[in-house]
């Protein structure tokens, strides 16, 4: 379907205007919108002045003279470890609780502020204590567990940019992570829990070191599972070690505002995931200020919880840099929302009075697939903020989350952002605006965003275009980790007085942005970004495939699927009639090449591809197969005939 016509199906009218009891108390103001419409600059030095503590004041804001690469707030200095720890100390809030942390199998750790402080502070020096300094980086592939928010603020406190790689993903991915930041120190654990079972993960980090060329020279394991682990006595050290022999005194130097804070791998069009990398003061500024006008919390009463996990952009910004730069309370939970039964979040959340629960449009599917049942044989009326990340959120399952979730009033913020922006852009503010069920409405105070047209120009109301961002912002990614000129290709190339999002977006006649998903070869899968290119690659690097096309295929739980359309190499031999083998194998390649995350749903062996005469892949075409439609225009294929070959071998396609 295309952007216009999806577009049109679009149509709302239903509107929920704040109630004036939580205007009264909300962090946002509609003021904060006329400040920067009236000062952008001095707007964005108040919110840096308000919500973060500087070693080294800032006297100049934004520089734009070397446009697209920015510099924020560029001759301040500060530490960000200490904005998200030690300041709360020194004001005497250290025995306030930063993170009620949930294991999986039932166990529980609250770790207060000053906890917090005297483990990065070991953990600071421990890292100091293995050679590591400013000019190396280090990955990170742990568990949601206390050690890994301990792991990046000690990171952080010596001005060691580090690399969080998602747990899901495999040995295969973490080498090339690994590699592209040519990590020195990994920071992993035994394993985790996942559905009742402890889940190892030393072994692929074992498995991704594996290599004479290797950049890591040191491996520090949490003990997490107690599962038995394979031991290199010159490389592996356990973190209980290292932080027992520490010194447990570490005073954080400032770093230059633009002094790299993370990388963080995304999917992008081509087959090798991007490191975008983001720096410290501006970042550090748009996570706090929108943590707080946008999910509207506050330390002093709020009880927190964002279900992401630390390996992605939402964990990075509204787990660790946002919520503890504010001094806030939060829920940390190691595992799935069904084990040991599907009402576990509504068990934590009446257990920890949660206020605010940020989680993504799938859950709140799954969610609703469940039934509201579930929910209601808890006590959730401590919510009194929801939000929502990582996809569009259909209008039904905004309506069953404020209804079910929310008591039928709690403010729902649906927030579009990505790992490159680093913080909230597009987001209704709680007690300002009038919600509307579906669209994340408008750039929040101090961003500009547009919807245009092909040729760069705004489209009037009630029209679909690209979604675009129009001024430079402080969490902006400072560009991809090593490959500048990646940065401005895919980014300032279309229109290069706009940062071109990706996402397809429409406008309704009162101007709120409805987003229609992506526009490139980019997936969205249970709000995780997949690149279409890096599962062909991973496809065609088994033995037995010659070819392969990749489309994500609209699905009502997971937004989009993969569907794979795989030809096998002549004479591979697949003894079942059915190929339900070699689907099996292929299914299970990818999974090792990159993660469980980007098994293909449902892999197609077909005979040919459809191809234009120029050869390129009409991926349209094969997601109208995907989707079981009827098969849109195909005259401008090389042989008309390839979409009767595919559709009469389709019966050879497996579907679980
Ligand atoms: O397509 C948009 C979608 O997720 C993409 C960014 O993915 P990632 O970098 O992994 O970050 C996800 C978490 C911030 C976007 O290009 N997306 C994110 N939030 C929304 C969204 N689509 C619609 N509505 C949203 N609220």
């Amino acid at each position: 379907m295309s952007n216009e016509t999806l577009a049109n199906l679009l149509h709302e009218d239903r509107s929920f205007p704040p109630d004036p009891a939580f205007t009264a108390q909300a962090n946002g103001t509609a003021a904060l919108y006329a400040a920067a419409d009236a000062d952008y600059e001095g707007f964005w030095a108040d919110q840096a002045r308000t919500y973060v503590t500087w070693s080294k004041p800032f006297t100049q804001v934004l520089d734009w003279s070397n446009a697209p690469f920015a510099k924020w707030f560029a001759d301040g200095e500060l530490n960000a470890a200490y904005n998200c720890v030690d300041r709360h100390v020194e004001a005497g809030r250290g025995d306030k609780v930063a993170l009620h942390w949930i294991g999986e199998p039932g166990d529980t750790r609250d770790v207060t502020y000053a906890d917090l402080h005297r483990e990065v502070q070991l953990a600071a020096n421990a890292l100091t204590d293995l050679g590591l300094g400013k000019g190396d980086t280090v990955a990170i592939y742990l568990p949601m567990i206390p050690e890994a928010v301990v792991a990046m603020l000690a990171c952080a406190r010596i001005g060691v940019p580090h690399s969080v790689v998602f747990g899901g993903f495999s040995a295969e991915a973490l080498n090339t992570r690994i590699a592209d930041a040519q990590a020195k120190v990994v920071i992993t654990a035994d394993g985790g829990w996942r559905r009742g079972t402890p889940s190892a993960l030393k072994p692929a980090v074992d498995a991704a070191l594996d290599h004479a060329d290797t950049s890591v020279q040191k491996v520090l394991v949490v003990r997490r599972t107690g599962q038995d682990v394979a031991w290199n006595d010159a490389r592996d050290v356990w973190w209980h070690d290292a932080m027992a022999a520490a010194s447990p005194t570490h005073v954080a130097q400032g770093m230059e505002a633009e002094h790299p804070l993370f990388i963080l791998y995304t999917s992008g069009t081509t087959g090798k995931p991007k490191g975008i990398f983001h720096t410290t003061g501006g970042y550090l500024t748009q996570a706090a200020y929108t943590n707080a006008v946008v999910h509207d919390v506050h330390p002093d009463r709020d009880v927190y919880w964002c279900t992401a996990d630390i390996g992605w952009v939402t964990g990075h910004s509204y787990i660790v840099y946002g919520p503890l730069a504010l001094g806030a309370t939060q829920v940390l939970y190691e595992g799935t929302p069904d084990t040991p039964h599907q009402g576990r979040f509504w068990e934590i959340v009446q257990q920890n009075k949660v206020t605010i629960l940020y989680t993504a449009p799938t859950a709140i599917r799954t969610f609703m697939k469940w039934g509201s049942d579930i929910p209601a044989k808890f006590d959730l009326s401590s919510i009194r903020v929801l939000g929502s990340v990582g996809e569009p959120i259909n209008p039904e399952a905004w309506m069953w989350y404020r209804d079910v979730i929310g008591g039928g009033s709690a403010p729902i913020v649906d927030t579009w952002w990505q790992t490159e922006t680093g913080g909230i852009m597009i987001s209704p503010l709680p007690g300002v605006t009038s919600l509307k069920p579906g669209s994340a409405q408008r750039p929040i105070p101090g961003i500009g965003a547009e919807v245009v047209d092909d040729m760069g120009d705004p489209v009037p109301n009630g029209h679909g275009g690209y979604l675009v961002l129009t001024k430079p912002w402080p969490a902006m990614l400072r560009g991809l980790w090593g490959d500048p000129a990646r940065y401005v290709e895919t980014y300032w190339s279309r229109w290069p007085q706009y940062y071109f999002a990706g996402d397809g977006a429409k406008k309704d006649d009162e101007g709120n942005i409805w987003l229609l998903g992506r526009v490139d070869d980019v997936m969205n899968v249970s709000g995780h970004r997949l690149s279409t290119t890096e599962i062909e690659s991973a496809l065609v690097s088994h033995p037995k495939v010659a070819e392969s096309a990749v489309v994500g295929a609209n699905d009502e739980m997971t937004g989009q699927a993969v569907v794979a359309f795989v030809i096998l190499r002549a004479g591979a031999s697949h003894a079942d009639d059915d190929n339900t083998g070699i689907v099996e194998e292929l299914r299970n390649h990818v999974a090792k090449e990159i993660g469980p995350i980007a098994k293909p749903k449902r892999i197609l062996i077909v005979p040919e591809l459809p191809k234009t005469r120029s050869g390129k892949i009409m991926r349209r075409l094969l997601r109208d197969v995907a989707e079981g439609r009827q098969v849109g225009d195909a005259t401008t294929l090389a042989d008309t005939s390839v979409m009767d070959l595919i559709k009469t071998g389709l019966s050879s396609g497996s579907d679980d």
